[in-house]
């Protein structure tokens, strides 16, 4: 029986996020460029190699699993994957099988995501303003997320929305957002621009801190220091007016790395270490060489001996680093 994972700073890894492709048919500004490139579909582990890939790290112990992209759902024939990798939730060598989406193509997929052991979804959801939420994700359609949502809830998937904070953007929205999603039963989490991707500088100027979004808040609502955490980097509050949760994910303001439990790996095989480096392993080739995990496992481990103590973030909004141009999509956040 291989060994757990373990990196360098004995931090334990027992999650991993899976982008299944770099498309999505959002271009969210502070994501993609409008005329992104896509990687070629020839370049795409198949569904079952990812299959096998994520089965590799269950081996070893990874008891979470949250598929991104791009727009996971965008991905044809995804839901074999889904399905594959349920049937490691119903022997419990899986905990939990999740994913982060944009919500574009819910309404479609919602029951047979719940079908298949989803139990909770993230949605990205930066506006309730439709000509806003156009301008953001370019040329998103807003009812049809809402519309998303709501057959998310009604196939019984509790739904988190995830809110990129951008000053001079969205600043006048949060207090809304909070209260539309608690009136739903959805917990909101904010989240601070990263410097990644093409044009990292316009999420540099966009900065907003999440200690500001917090008083703000405070100015409606009483924010208690929850005891709530849902395996990621998220801080949560209670809100003694809504009965409902805000989490914060602030990668600049209040770095989590010590208790990084995670890695990424991409739809062409890589392994990401850190969503803030640009360290990184294939794995496309020992998962093709051979029929067992042996050269696998050795290439995962030789990657988490390596992996970096944090992200760099706060020197690159600095300017004191050059950013990484790397796409989110590619690691899927
Ligand atoms: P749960 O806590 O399980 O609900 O997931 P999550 O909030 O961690 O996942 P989600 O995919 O919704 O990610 C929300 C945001 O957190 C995204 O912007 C991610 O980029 C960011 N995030 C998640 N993990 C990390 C991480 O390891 N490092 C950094 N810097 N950001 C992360
Ligand atoms: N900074 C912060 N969050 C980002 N996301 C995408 N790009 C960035 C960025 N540069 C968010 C999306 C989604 C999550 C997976 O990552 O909005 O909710
Ligand atoms: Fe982990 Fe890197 Fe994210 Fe820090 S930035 S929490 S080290 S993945």
């Amino acid at each position: 029986r291989p060994p757990p994972l373990v990196d360098g700073f004995a931090r334990r890894i027992d999650y991993i996020r899976v982008s299944v492709t770099d498309r999505c048919d959002f271009r969210c500004q502070y994501c993609m460029s409008e005329h992104v490139h896509f990687l070629p579909k020839a370049d795409l582990l198949s569904l079952e190699e990812l299959e096998r890939l994520a089965g590799a790290f269950i081996a070893r112990g990874v008891k979470k699993i949250r598929l991104t992209g791009g727009e996971p759902l965008v991905r044809r024939g995804v839901m074999s994957l889904f399905r594959g990798l349920s049937r490691q939730l119903e022997t419990g060598a899986l905990r939990e099988l999740t994913l982060t989406t944009n919500g574009s193509q819910l309404e479609r997929y919602a029951a047979e995501l719940a079908a298949c052991g989803v139990k909770r979804i993230n949605v990205s959801l930066d506006t309730l303003d439709p000509e806003k939420f156009r301008s953001i994700t370019r040329w998103g359609d807003l009812p049809r997320v809402l519309k998303g949502i709501d057959a998310a809830q009604a196939a019984g998937l509790r739904v988190k929305i995830n809110c990129v904070a951008l000053k001079e953007i969205n600043e006048d929205d949060f207090v809304g957002l909070v209260g539309w999603a608690h009136g739903r039963g959805m917990d909101l989490t904010f989240i601070e621009a990263m410097p990644l991707g093409e044009d990292a500088v316009s999420n540099i100027a966009h900065f907003l801190s999440l200690s500001e979004v917090a008083a703000r808040l405070a100015e409606t609502f009483s924010l208690a220091p929850s005891h709530h955490c849902s395996g990621g980097p998220a801080r949560y509050f209670d809100l003694a007016e809504t009965g409902g949760r805000v989490g914060f994910i602030t990668p600049l303001s209040h770095n989590f790395c010590e208790t990084c439990n995670r890695v990424r790996v991409t739809c062409t095989g890589e392994l990401y270490t850190c969503l803030g480096q640009e360290d990184r392993a294939d794995l496309r080739a020992p998962l093709r060489a051979s029929a067992g995990d042996d050269l696998l496992d050795a290439a995962i481990d030789k990657a988490l001996a390596a992996k970096k103590r944090g992200h760099d973030f706060v020197a690159q909004a600095h300017g004191a680093m050059a950013p990484h141009h790397r796409p989110m999509s590619l690691t899927g956040g």
